[in-house]
């Protein structure tokens, strides 16, 4: 299997941008560790402050890999490009959060994202990530005995 996590706008500052939020660890040494506990599975990693970075990274792997988890950060409220992307292509995407987006502020309760997603886990911190790749992994086995 060969999933990529994307991590959209602010994200790249994980660790050190609004700890009491976001806690207090890099993505890396997540990244690092999530990698050693499904060691089996191809998990690549893209990051991008920028909008249409975003859009064509899906463009490029969405046809071809597994599953995407994507983490839009601001974007998922505002972005109606990202979420034609995740509709034009083949590969599902499951939409992560790091924080409880319901427990904040009103703006963050709506995400344009979500009705083209499989998905939506939100609120369980870094480990967000690696439930969205369960879901993934689960997701894959199914459709790997329907057709066989
Ligand atoms: C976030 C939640 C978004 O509202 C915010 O803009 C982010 C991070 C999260 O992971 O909790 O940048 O996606």
């Amino acid at each position: 299997m060969n999933i990529l996590v994307i991590n959209g706008p602010n994200l790249n500052l994980l660790g050190v941008r609004e700890p009491g939020i976001y806690g207090s660890r890099g993505f890396e040494d997540y990244l690092d560790e999530l990698r050693k506990r499904y060691s089996s599975i191809k998990i690549d990693y893209f990051q991008s402050n920028h909008e249409g970075s975003i859009i064509d990274k899906i463009h490029e792997v969405g046809f071809t890999i597994d599953g995407i988890v994507l983490n839009a950060g601001a974007y998922t409220h505002t972005s109606v490009a990202i979420a034609d992307a995740i509709s034009a292509v083949k590969t599902p995407v499951i939409e992560v959060h790091i924080s409880n987006v319901h427990r904040r502020e009103e703006f963050r309760h709506h995400s344009y994202l979500s009705p083209s997603c499989v998905g939506v886990i939100c609120g369980f911190g870094l480990d967000s990530y690696r439930l969205g790749v369960e879901a993934l992994i689960e997701m894959n086995k199914k459709d790997n005995k329907e057709t066989k």
